[in-house]
């Protein structure tokens, strides 16, 4: 989905979302959280990428073309990018719309993009071509190839940590993945950080809907993945 956001007077950061009014219908009073896909601030153009779930994103697709949309944002914490060295973005499925602008990002400073996308099928892969123009270099894995199992993703990842100087490593959504990024983040001393997701009902702090439990130093600490989050230091998650 594609707006024109020419109102909006403040930056927006790869990993902060938007929390949507997907309609006017009185059925559908709470918003929906969408990370920013895309943000081109001299056009004013926002793009969001999105899965339709349930009810909500299921009203999205009913807009059309000149049709307007209530956004609240930007909101939360971003992702922040290392001093040097290369980024290594593991993502799965539409989780790879939060991960996209951070790519974007750090490709127009000039910094080497790695991203490895797993999906269920090589149908299921999204963005491979956006994110290759942009001079990321992509590794699909998918279930239906058999290499995308935790172990495959672990030996990829390692290989390209010792061989392209990665110093940070990223990842969204999938606690299967997070596990993965938290240790290889502590084993090779990387810079890491995780966009985690939650139902949300407010989006702007008030309402403890998103509350999420993280790990700050030897203490567990409750906290709202809509205003400190949605991004954390990989070591700070909590993973199931
Ligand atoms: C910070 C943030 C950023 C997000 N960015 C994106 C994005 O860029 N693209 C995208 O496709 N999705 C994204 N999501 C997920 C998206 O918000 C949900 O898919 C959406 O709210 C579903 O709304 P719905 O009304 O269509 O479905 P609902 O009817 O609300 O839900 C349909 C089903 O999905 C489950 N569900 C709903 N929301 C979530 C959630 N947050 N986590 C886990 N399960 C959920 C429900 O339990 C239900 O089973 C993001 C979520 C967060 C918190
Ligand atoms: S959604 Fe209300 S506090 Fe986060």
């Amino acid at each position: 989905m594609t707006l024109d956001v020419s109102a909006l007077d403040r930056p927006v950061q790869p990993g902060q979302f938007f929390h949507i009014r997907c309609s006017d219908n009185w059925k559908h009073p709470l918003r929906r959280p969408l990370s920013v896909y895309n943000y081109d601030h001299e056009s004013h153009c926002l793009e969001f990428l999105y899965l339709v779930k349930g009810n909500g994103t299921q009203q999205m697709t009913l807009m059309r073309k000149g049709d307007t949309l209530s956004l609240l944002g930007p909101l939360g914490h971003g992702f922040t990018l290392p001093d040097q060295g290369a980024l290594l973005l593991i993502a799965r499925g539409v989780g790879v719309a939060t991960l996209h602008a951070l790519a974007r990002q750090a490709r127009s400073e000039n910094m080497e993009v790695h991203v490895i996308m797993s999906a269920r099928t090589p149908g299921d892969l999204l963005t491979v071509d956006t994110l290759s123009r942009l001079g990321a270099t992509v590794y699909t894995v998918t279930d239906q190839e058999g290499t995308s199992s935790v172990e495959s993703v672990r030996a990829l990842s390692e290989t390209l940590i010792c061989e392209e100087g990665i110093s940070a490593i990223y990842t969204c959504g999938s606690s299967r993945l997070g596990k993965l990024v938290q240790e290889l983040a502590e084993t090779y001393h990387l810079k890491g950080e995780l966009a985690t997701e939650a139902h949300m009902a407010c989006g702007i702090g008030d309402c403890y809907a998103c509350a999420c439990t993280i790990r700050k130093g030897n203490q567990l600490k409750t906290v709202r993945v809509c205003t400190e989050g949605p991004v954390f230091p990989i070591s700070q998650a909590v993973l199931q």
